[in-house]
């Protein structure tokens, strides 16, 4: 009798303590980074700086940055009008000597909102309220150090007060009723061109718990675009995620909207994920931006250079797909991706509930024996 109720109670603490569901980003991030397909990316990608210069590729990235400036300027680009709006926030983008070190980012992990079957567009706003952000990216190939065209880039990122499109949202916005999984804002995907280059319209992410503001990326490599603008097929060939000055960060959230936000804001330095990037890659896996205007609320210009290892196949694990009926949530282990307060209060009661349930067995085990 004693050794049933050890043997039950044995199984009982066990199935309690190791409760799966926890997603450990920055544990799956620290082998992903020591992998040695990583270690050897790293390499390949310091070699390529010196290449970047001397090709011209960041002569020429420099001159489509500056055109998409002008752009939202209303100013044709003509050099002698340029001139004139040579304030300091445009020095960075008007010649590649001034602008800042060619940055290439590193892989970083997948974390746990990403869905699949997003549309191709460039504006991924969706009308979201927010300081408008103008991105681009140029993938190089890290064995070539060349511009990769025909890469389908995917970015996510969650809006001015930290909610992701796509999703079963959070508790602090839960409305009873997953309206949320059928929305797309901020998540999108585009064709990078013969550059490497690809542009997207989305607006400064916000900040939601324990996460420093970021904006996802992943770049499907081979795929194959439907009828209905999505892509299908390829594989994952790199996953990454771009980070933000914190002053700037600052400014941003003591704009509108954004200052709603209650949530403790997590400093870069207080990410777990932007340190194991940092220190694992020796890169700065920090944006370069410039005002699209006078004011912040005009908007701002964020670029950045990815290496890609044409050759890497990453496992990406969705939240949820988009499909032609809506968003369709996925169900990893116990607990969905990301458990609104219902799904935590029952967590928490059932735990309580088996706890108690053990420790009376016991007792009644020890009394028995
Ligand atoms: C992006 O789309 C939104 C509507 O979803 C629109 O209001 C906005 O003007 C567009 N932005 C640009 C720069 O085209
Ligand atoms: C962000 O999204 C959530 C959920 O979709 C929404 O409730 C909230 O109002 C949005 N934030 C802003 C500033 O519109
Ligand atoms: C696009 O088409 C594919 C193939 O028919 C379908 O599976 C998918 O659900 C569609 N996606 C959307 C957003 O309509």
């Amino acid at each position: 009798m004693f050794t049933f109720c050890l043997l039950v109670f044995l199984q009982l603490s066990t199935l309690t303590t190791a409760h799966p569901g926890s997603h450990d980003e920055s544990a799956y991030f620290r082998s992903l980074i020591s992998s040695s397909l990583v270690q050897e990316a790293r390499q390949k990608l310091a070699r390529c700086s010196d290449h970047i210069k001397r090709s011209g590729i960041d002569t020429r990235a420099a001159a489509r940055r500056r055109a998409i400036v002008n752009s939202y300027r209303g100013i044709s680009d003509a050099g002698g009008l340029f001139k004139s709006i040579r304030s300091s926030v445009f020095q960075e983008v008007l010649s590649s000597s001034e602008s800042p070190p060619c940055l290439l980012t590193p892989e970083a992990t997948i974390g746990p909102f990403w869905v699949d079957g997003e549309l191709i567009r460039s504006n991924v706003t969706d009308g979201e309220p927010g300081i408008p952000l103008v991105l681009d990216g140029e993938f190089i190939d890290i064995h070539t150090c060349e511009p990769v065209e025909d890469v389908y880039w995917e970015i996510w990122n969650c809006n001015a007060t930290g909610s992701y499109s796509g999703v079963e949202d959070f508790g602090h916005h839960h409305d009873g009723h997953d309206s949320n999984l059928d929305k797309t804002y901020l998540r999108g995907i585009q064709r990078t061109d013969k550059d490497g280059a690809a542009q997207f319209i989305t607006v400064f992410p916000g900040h939601y718990p324990g996460r420093a503001t970021h904006i996802h990326v992943l770049a499907h490599v081979g795929a194959t675009v439907l009828p209905n603008k999505t892509v299908t097929g390829g594989q994952v060939a790199h996953i990454g995620q771009l980070f933000f000055d914190q002053n700037l960060i600052a400014a941003v959230e003591s704009t509108a909207h954004y200052k709603t936000n209650n949530v403790r804001i997590t400093p870069n330095i207080k990410d777990g994920i932007f340190n194991d990037v940092n220190s694992a890659s020796g890169y700065d896996p920090i944006l370069s931006y410039t005002r699209l205007g006078h004011s912040l609320e005009d908007g701002i210009l964020a670029w950045t250079t990815m290496g890609i290892d044409l050759s890497a196949s990453y496992k990406a694990e969705s939240a949820a797909t988009l499909t032609d009926h809506g968003g369709v949530a996925h169900f990893h282990g116990w607990l969905p991706h990301q458990p609104g307060t219902r799904e935590i209060l029952v967590g928490v009661l059932g735990l309580g509930l088996v706890f108690w349930l053990a420790r009376s067995f016991r007792q009644f085990c020890v009394r028995s024996a």
